[in-house]
């Protein structure tokens, strides 16, 4: 009785492991565990032995039915959850997958960065300086000196008396002028901060500054690199104009207009009718700035430019609020 015992649970297992339906499984369940089944014919046989055999035999029976039992339960379970995976649809392999979202880059950073590819195609490095800056860099190397009336345009944030955020990228061209010697060609682009924000300015902006000193250095240097990054920043050839201005560290100094991106110079709503847009300012490096650094002003000279690169960013792709680029909107992001 023990051995059939034994070969009945061996035989049950083994048969569980075959089974695949609901169908057979219930077979199995009649054959073996029913009342009139397999395990309850040995069982059946107990009455038959010894009495001292009886209790170990007893015991060993209801120890094989349970495991028996155990064994069909959880074949049942598994046939349930493979039934419930099969029951769901099967993905429509044919569908178009999902397109993954990409970021871009932010229209100023693309602007930035062809500024600095066409400059960098002229020969010019690129030199990186500080947003928080001394106000000697800022104003009293470029012969700004305290109490200037020039001083006031500037709408400067002020840390304490002698320090203070950048209000232009100018403070680069002393800082590199007093670290280095001509011949010099560099542009720095970067932040500038201005107490001051409506449709056309906000507190933070972009500047790339740019300079070169050699020995005969003449405005018609500066003429040609700044008509050949127009050319190649709004890819047209769109005449230029000079404009007499006054900065305190160039001298001669100029406004320099290009003609209308939207009319071409007729007179359109972007250029107020004038025909012509601000883009830089610029000038002959004043000789005052050679000398607060120890260039000597007979020997080299040079010319200076600063262009706001959110106002190239506004013509180039014309926006019309400079406060679009700062608000983050995905929509206006989107386009670029
Ligand atoms: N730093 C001036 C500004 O922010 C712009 C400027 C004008 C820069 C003339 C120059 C220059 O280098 O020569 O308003």
């Amino acid at each position: 009785m023990e051995q059939d015992l034994a070969e009945l649970h061996d035989e049950a297992t083994a048969l569980l492991t075959t089974i695949t339906d609901a169908a057979e499984l219930e077979r199995f369940r009649i054959d073996f565990l029913g009342r009139n089944g397999r395990i309850s014919a040995i069982m059946r046989r107990l009455p038959l032995v010894s009495k001292e055999d009886k209790p170990r035999l007893g015991k060993l029976a209801n120890d094989t039915k349970r495991k028996v039992e155990q064994a069909y339960r959880s074949r049942q379970q598994e046939l349930a959850a493979a039934a419930e995976v099969s029951s769901q649809p099967s993905p429509d392999l044919s569908l178009p997958g999902r397109q993954p979202v990409f970021g871009s880059l932010h229209p100023i950073t693309r602007v930035m960065e062809e500024i600095c590819t066409v400059f960098s195609s002229m020969g010019f490095s690129i030199a990186e300086g500080p947003d928080i800056e001394y106000d000697h860099y800022n104003f009293a190397a470029l012969n700004i000196p305290e109490h200037h009336p020039a001083r006031d345009m500037h709408d400067t944030f002020y840390i304490n008396d002698s320090i203070l955020l950048r209000t232009h990228t100018s403070p680069m061209q002393a800082r590199i002028m007093e670290a280095r010697q001509p011949p010099l060609r560099v542009i720095a682009p970067g932040k500038v901060y201005r107490c001051d924000s409506d449709i056309t300015h906000t507190p933070m902006f972009h500047q790339v500054e740019g300079f070169l000193v050699d020995e005969r250095v003449s405005f018609a240097d500066l003429k040609g690199v700044l008509a050949l990054f127009t050319r190649q920043v709004f890819k047209k050839d769109l005449p230029l104009r000079f404009r007499p201005s006054f900065f305190p560290f160039t001298e001669p100094s100029a406004e320099v207009d290009i003609a209308c991106v939207i009319c071409e110079g007729a007179g359109c709503r972007v250029c107020k009718r004038t025909g012509w847009l601000e883009i830089l300012g610029s000038g002959m490096i004043d000789p005052e700035v050679f000398a607060m650094v120890g260039y000597d002003s007979e020997r080299y000279s040079g010319f200076a430019f600063g262009l706001g690169v959110e106002r190239i960013a506004m013509l180039k792709y014309g926006i019309d609020d400079i406060r679009l680029f700062y608000e983050n909107d995905l929509r206006f992001l989107n386009q670029f």
